[in-house]
């Protein structure tokens, strides 16, 4: 029985004496394993080329997945880059995703590297399973490579949608929707009822290129087919819209110049384009003009000098609207729609600022840290129109890229011009035909947790500033 007992805490001792050796030795091989990985981090992340030298800092990466576990794992991924660039002073870092570079960049002296002197190099994008989709297969300009498709989409954009001809055929639908988007508001008031500004300036935005190309792609396909057949029958003569634009363009030939897949798709990327940008701006801009009254009784006094107090404002007033055209720009920079403008890809090895970039890098220029740099920006996380007015004319355009408002060089937006029309439009209108009062409990212009946008819509009191009679009624 003794034995049996001493035999049984021998075997027991022998037993979880052989776990623990066993429990040891797994926990020395992890520990193992980590130090390896660990010394392999390091040593992976300070890979060089002989000949370029050294890849940008950046956080320690993995074996084989680089920083894929950090990227999925950090859902706030930009938040995540713009810290750790900030605890290492970096303007320029390198992101391992498996095999990919990503290249994220904070100031306007290496965008303009990658912009402008490395343009050829850098004005490729990369290919995904999403923007193949989104783009027919690479049908459409903006997430195509640097290919004859993108050229042929490209100029034809140029001279059929945003060339100055073009954009003052559609000037009387962008007023329409001015005028709606007046008469949508007042109702408001009249209804007693606050107005979410996101909603609002969501709606004019998507109503001006739906205006422009009446139908989008996903949701109207038979309309577009409608049309196409009313084209080819005889039946249809007049242009009325892009569509028609599109349908009736030739080639030297004499046969048409867009397929029906170009014209579906190139109809539902003139969305993506043009909406997101101009609203989210403008929704920023009067939150932060109505939490700052000074600024918005400011802009308003501005517009009555240039407009009066007789007639609304309008798209040849733009010129002169230099303080209004401030606010938007400092909408732009504090508050860009995306934290960091469309990739560019690397065609071959080069190197920026110093560092080895190998080929098939994704630069992802930051529109967040640029517009939000201290080194270029006083007080940058302060809205402060006052900072771009000088004694010339205001642009929205900024091509010294320190911030993105239309981004520079062969992939740079193509309509800054009808770009700046949207924007300035949509915000003169509502500063100059309405006082605005903010809800009780006031503006929360909080950032949402992974995006830019505000964290709750701009809500708040519209009431009219000028003479009944100037404003559209639903006659009209
Ligand atoms: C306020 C409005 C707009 C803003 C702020 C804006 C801004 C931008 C930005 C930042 C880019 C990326 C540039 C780069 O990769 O470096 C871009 C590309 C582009 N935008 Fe705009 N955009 C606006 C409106 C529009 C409109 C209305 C159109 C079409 C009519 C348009 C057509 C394009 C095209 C085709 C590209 C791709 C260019 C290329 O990759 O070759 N955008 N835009």
């Amino acid at each position: 029985m003794k034995l049996s007992n001493a035999t049984t805490i021998i075997d027991t001792f022998t037993a979880s004496a052989s776990m623990s050796t066993t429990i040891l030795s797994l926990v020395v091989t992890i520990l193992l394993i980590l130090g390896v990985l660990k010394l392999y981090r390091r040593v992976t992340n300070r890979k060089t080329n002989k000949n370029l030298g050294a890849l940008p800092p950046g956080p320690a990466s993995w074996p084989l997945i680089g920083n894929l576990p950090e990227v999925l794992l950090c859902k706030l991924s930009f938040r995540w880059v713009h810290q750790f660039m900030a605890e290492m002073e970096t303007d320029i870092a390198c992101i391992r995703v498996r095999n990919t570079h990503i290249i994220p960049v904070l100031c306007p002296e290496i965008a303009s590297e990658i912009y402008k002197k490395k343009d050829a190099i850098f004005s490729a994008r990369p290919l995904t399973l999403g923007t193949q989709e989104t783009s027919g297969g690479y049908l459409t300009p903006i997430f195509s490579p640097c290919n004859d498709q993108w050229k042929k989409m490209r100029k034809m954009l140029i001279s059929e949608v945003v060339s100055p001809a073009r954009v003052k055929w559609l000037h009387d639908k962008r007023a329409k929707e001015g005028d709606n988007l007046v008469l949508y508001v007042q109702n408001q008031y009249k209804a007693n009822k606050s107005v979410n500004l996101r909603l609002v300036t969501r709606h004019y935005s998507a109503n001006l290129v739906r205006h422009a190309n009446s139908v989008i792609r996903k949701y109207h396909d038979p309309v577009i087919h409608e049309r196409m057949r009313q084209w080819r029958s005889g039946q249809r003569k007049d242009m009325d819209d892009i569509l028609d634009v599109f349908i009736t363009l030739k080639n030297p030939s004499g046969h048409p110049f867009l397929t029906d897949d170009e014209i579906r798709y190139q109809l539902a990327e003139l969305m993506i384009g043009s909406v997101d940008n101009p609203s989210n701006s403008v929704e920023w801009a009067i939150g932060e003009m109505i939490n700052q009254p000074k600024l918005m009784k400011k802009a308003q006094e501005k517009i009555d000098r240039v407009v009066g107090k007789e007639r609304l404002v309008q798209e040849s007033d733009i010129g002169e609207l230099n303080y209004i055209k401030a606010c938007a720009r400092e909408a732009y920079r504090l508050h860009p729609f995306s934290a960091f403008n469309i990739p560019h890809t690397s065609t071959e090895d080069t190197t920026v600022a110093g560092y080895y970039i190998p080929e098939g890098s994704h630069a992802l220029v930051s529109r967040y840290g640029l517009g939000r740099n201290p080194k270029l920006w006083v007080n940058p996380l302060k809205f402060d129109p006052e900072r771009h007015m000088n004694d010339g004319d205001v642009s929205l355009l900024e091509n010294d890229l320190r911030f993105i408002s239309f981004s520079t060089g062969r992939r740079g937006c193509i309509a800054g011009v009808l770009g700046t029309y949207m924007t300035i439009m949509l915000l003169a209108r509502m500063v100059q035909c309405f006082d605005w009062t903010p809800p009780p409990n006031g503006i929360d212009l909080s950032e949402a947790v992974d995006e830019l946008s505000p964290a709750m819509p701009v809500t708040a009191f519209a009431r009219p500033r000028l003479p009944p009679h100037l404003y559209p009624t639903d006659q009209n």
